[in-house]
């Protein structure tokens, strides 16, 4: 009799070899991580998955993650946060996201992984800093190798100014509930569109 083998999973091989657990198609998937204060950035998350359908797991907010290598397995990301902290450089969303990107990204396994950024915000009331935390993380997640994408006309918004516009281009899509909300569900669409091409999903 040939002698069974007994996979990490309990299983056990006819032929000796170790048994390789097929990867299923949500190992493979697109994470949307996010974080919150009034829940904008939550429900904009939400729109998201329903727009990518099962190319992507459930959003999760990044203040109830753990460790984030346990999204390492992730083929690509999108990543969403409000601007509260306004004019900062540094830490610019004011949620659980700006330690996020300084103590856990890392772990995400990036090099070469599409990443899409989506920001919440206020194009009126804030808008000589509209949406800034965009370029914060853009910028974090990119120095960890990961291929940005998902870069937006800067003429379709009404602000003076912001960080997270480069020659034109916003460095993901920015969302304003404050003024906005009736355009937000389209600009959604649009945008998990184009990411579909760009993340080959
Ligand atoms: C005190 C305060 C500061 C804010 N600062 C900014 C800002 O600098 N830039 C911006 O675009 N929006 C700013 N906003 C607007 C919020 O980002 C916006 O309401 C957003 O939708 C909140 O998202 P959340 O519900 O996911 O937290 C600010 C709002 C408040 C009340």
């Amino acid at each position: 009799m040939v002698a069974g083998f007994v996979s990490s999973f309990g299983l056990q091989s006819q032929r000796g070899r170790p048994m390789v657990r097929k990867r299923t198609r949500l190992d493979m998937a697109v994470g949307i991580l996010f974080s919150t204060t009034t829940g904008n950035t939550s429900n904009v998350a939400d729109l998201i998955k329903q727009n990518i359908g099962t190319e992507c797991k459930d959003p999760i907010d990044v203040g109830d993650i753990s460790s984030a290598a346990d999204y390492a397995d992730c083929t690509g990301f999108i990543v969403g946060a409000p601007t509260w902290n306004t004019d900062a450089d540094e830490d610019r969303s004011g949620t659980p996201m700006d330690e996020f990107i300084n103590d856990g990204i890392e772990k995400l396994n990036l090099s070469g992984k599409p990443v899409a950024i989506f920001g919440l915000g206020d194009s009126v009331g804030y808008g000589d800093n509209f949406c800034d935390a965009i370029e914060e993380l853009h910028d974090k997640f990119s120095s960890q190798g990961a291929k940005m994408v998902g870069y937006t006309d800067e003429g379709n918004y009404s602000h003076s100014s912001s960080k997270s516009a480069k020659n034109g281009k916003f460095l993901g899509l920015p969302l304003d509930e404050d003024n906005e909300s009736d355009m937000t569900e389209a600009r959604v669409k649009s945008w998990c569109s184009q990411l579909k091409g760009e993340m080959s999903l």
